[in-house]
C-alpha cells in the first residue's frame, strides 16, 4: 500500500482546502491510502529545541508520522501571497535537524486555491521553492490551481462542477505517475546497490 500524506494549509473548520482535499483523497486508485497529517498542534518552530536536544513530544510524533509516508499532498490557500504560516511552520519542523529532514527525497504535488481569481498563485510557487530545498520531486505539469472556490462546492463541501472534478482526477493521476516512476528508479537503485556490494 503506497501513503499519501495530506497536509493543509488551513486550520479553519469550514476550511476550503479541507473540503477540496476531502474531495481530492477520494480519487486516488486501489492499492493507494490517504491521511490527513495533523499540523496546528506543533509548537512554533525554535531551533534551540533540536539544538538541546530537547524537542516537543509534537515534533516527535510529526516526523515520525512523515517519515511513513511515500507521498505528500499540499493543499493550499494563499495568506498574503505566501504559504500560511501554520504550513510553512509543519514544514520547518519535518526539515530540522538537516541531517533528518523528513521530507527528502518523497515526491510532493501542490494544488492551490483561492475565493477570489488569483487562485494562490503566490503560495503554490512559494511551496515549490521550498520544497525544492527540500530534495522533494514536485509534480510540474499541469500546475494546480482553483479559482472561485466557494463556487466549485456544493453545501456538503462535494466539487459538483464535472469538468473540475476530471481536472483534479488528472491532478491525482499525474502524481500518481510520478510516485510509481520514484518508487521503480529507487528500486532499480538499490538492486544495483544490492549487486554491487555481493
Ligand atoms: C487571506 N486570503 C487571501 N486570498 C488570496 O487570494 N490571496 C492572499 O494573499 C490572501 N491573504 C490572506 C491572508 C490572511 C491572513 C487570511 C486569513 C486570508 C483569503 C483566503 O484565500 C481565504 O480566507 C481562504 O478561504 C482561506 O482558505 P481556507 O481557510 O478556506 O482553506
Amino acid at each position: 500500500m503506497t501513503k499519501i500524506g495530506i497536509l493543509v494549509g488551513s486550520l479553519r473548520k469550514e476550511s476550503f482546502s479541507k473540503k477540496v482535499a476531502a474531495n481530492i483523497a477520494e480519487l486516488f486508485p486501489k492499492g493507494f491510502e490517504t491521511e490527513f497529517i495533523e499540523i496546528g498542534n506543533l509548537p512554533l518552530y525554535n531551533q534551540d529545541y533540536d539544538d538541546k536536544n530537547n524537542v516537543p513530544a509534537e515534533y516527535t510524533t510529526f516526523r515520525n508520522k512523515i517519515k511513513e509516508l511515500d507521498a505528500v499532498l499540499f493543499v493550499t490557500p494563499e495568506y498574503n501571497r505566501s504559504v500560511p504560516a501554520v504550513l510553512s511552520n509543519a514544514i520547518d519542523v519535518g526539515s530540522r535537524p538537516k541531517v533528518a529532514n523528513v521530507w527528502n527525497d518523497k515526491p510532493a504535488s501542490i494544488i492551490s486555491h483561492s475565493p477570489g481569481n488569483l487562485s494562490g498563485f503566490g503560495a503554490n510557487h512559494h511551496l515549490r521553492q521550498i520544497l525544492v530545498c527540500l530534495n522533494m520531486p514536485v509534480v510540474q505539469q499541469s500546475e494546480a490551481y482553483l479559482s472561485n472556490v466557494a463556487a466549485l462546492l456544493d453545501e456538503n463541501g462535494k466539487v459538483k462542477n464535472e469538468g473540475t472534478i476530471q481536472f483534479l482526477q488528472s491532478v491525482v493521476d499525474t502524481f500518481v505517475d510520478l510516485i510509481k516512476r520514484y518508487e521503480v528508479s529507487s528500486f532499480v537503485f538499490i538492486k544495483h546497490m544490492v549487486a554491487y556490494l555481493e
